[in-house]
């Protein structure tokens, strides 16, 4: 597999090209980087299954270069769901809505809906705005990990996660760390009201402030078929330890505002919910090289982002 860092336009060109060819490219976005295949092309979108050793029933999300692209995968679009992608598309959110022919079952797991998604970040609206010229119809990408493992932040950890199992016609754009650091915010379109499956940092305070639009919290352990919402996904190989405190040699992560216990080691102190986000799986990443055992990881406290964040504490602690 090729590495290319901070693409030019002509490789990004290139890779775009790989794509229609149906080979496999992993691209960043402001949340996670992603695995991406030609959302169309079966044999490359079973690739996707094979090489992160997924179960061939969970959905995919689409992702598409702009909201003028959703009707090509999407039927039926509640007009709440049209206000959301209008203002917060691009970025870090993705609708559940029901399908179009075009969805298969190949990508939605058999379902009669459809997750599709419009990043921001410019390495990724770049690869599909390119796709697309080259007539393609949207991008299969589930985060570029093994099935159940931390999400990749940046293309070394893409290597280290699936490395091994590209072949060397697949390629790996590097666009730095990403800026979001957990996966989008995943809303149910499926009813009178959005419903949240997946927190992310397009939160429910923002969702509620748009008029007219308020959304729910589903149960997040839903009977959708959606592996981030398994009890435990998110994890690294260390325990992940929540409650009580951390014993001598174990990591630690918390705010900034909390000492470090003696004994602990220190994995990261964001200053911010924010940067908590951001830098957490990377942290977990960083307790795995050292070797640790366990991570004790404090949760932090609020709505909004936070909520977020504890949900894929919570999760990787299953
Ligand atoms: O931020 C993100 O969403 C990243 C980047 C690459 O876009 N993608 C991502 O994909 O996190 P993945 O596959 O790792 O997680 C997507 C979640 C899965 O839990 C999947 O089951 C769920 O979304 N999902 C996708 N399509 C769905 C559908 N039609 N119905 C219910 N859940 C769906
Ligand atoms: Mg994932």
């Amino acid at each position: 597999m090729e590495i290319i860092s901070n693409p030019t336009h002509d490789e990004i060109k290139k890779a775009a090209k790989a794509l229609k060819d149906g080979h496999l490219v992993a691209f960043p976005t402001e949340t996670v980087y992603g695995l991406g295949a030609d959302a169309t092309n079966e044999r490359a979108v079973s690739r996707i299954y094979a090489v992160k050793g997924r179960p061939t029933d969970h959905p995919l999300i689409v992702h598409i270069s702009s909201i003028n692209k959703l009707e090509k995968w999407a039927i039926e679009i509640p007009e709440y769901a049209i206000k959301l992608a209008e203002e917060f598309w691009p970025g870090p959110m993705t609708l559940i809505l029901k399908r179009s022919e075009l969805a298969k079952d190949f990508i939605t797991g058999s379902q009669e809906n459809v997750g599709v998604r419009v990043p921001v970040h410019p390495v990724a609206l770049e690869l599909l705005s390119e796709f697309e010229k080259l007539g393609g119809l949207g991008i299969a990408a589930p985060s570029a990990n093994r099935f159940g493992a931390v999400s990749p932040t940046a293309s070394k950890d893409v290597v280290e996660e699936i490395g091994n199992y590209l072949s060397n016609t697949d390629q790996i754009l590097d666009g730095g760390q990403s800026s979001v650091g957990i996966e989008s915010t995943i809303f149910s379109c499926l009813s009178d009201v959005p419903m949240v499956l997946r927190p992310g940092a397009i939160t429910l305070e923002s969702v509620t402030n748009l008029s007219g639009v308020n959304s729910i919290i589903e149960n997040m352990y839903s009977k959708l078929k959606s592996p981030g919402a398994y009890p435990s996904h998110y994890a690294p190989k260390a325990k992940v330890i929540v409650e009580g405190a951390p014993n001598p040699g174990d990591g630690f992560i918390a705010l900034s505002e909390i000492p470090t216990p003696i004994g602990s080691i220190r994995l990261a102190a964001p200053e911010t919910t924010e940067k908590y986000a951001q830098i957490l799986y990377q942290s977990l990443r960083l307790g795995d090289q050292k070797g640790l055992e366990n991570i004790f990881v404090l949760l932090p406290e609020g709505s909004g982002l936070a909520l977020a964040v504890r949900d894929r504490i919570q999760k990787a602690a299953n």
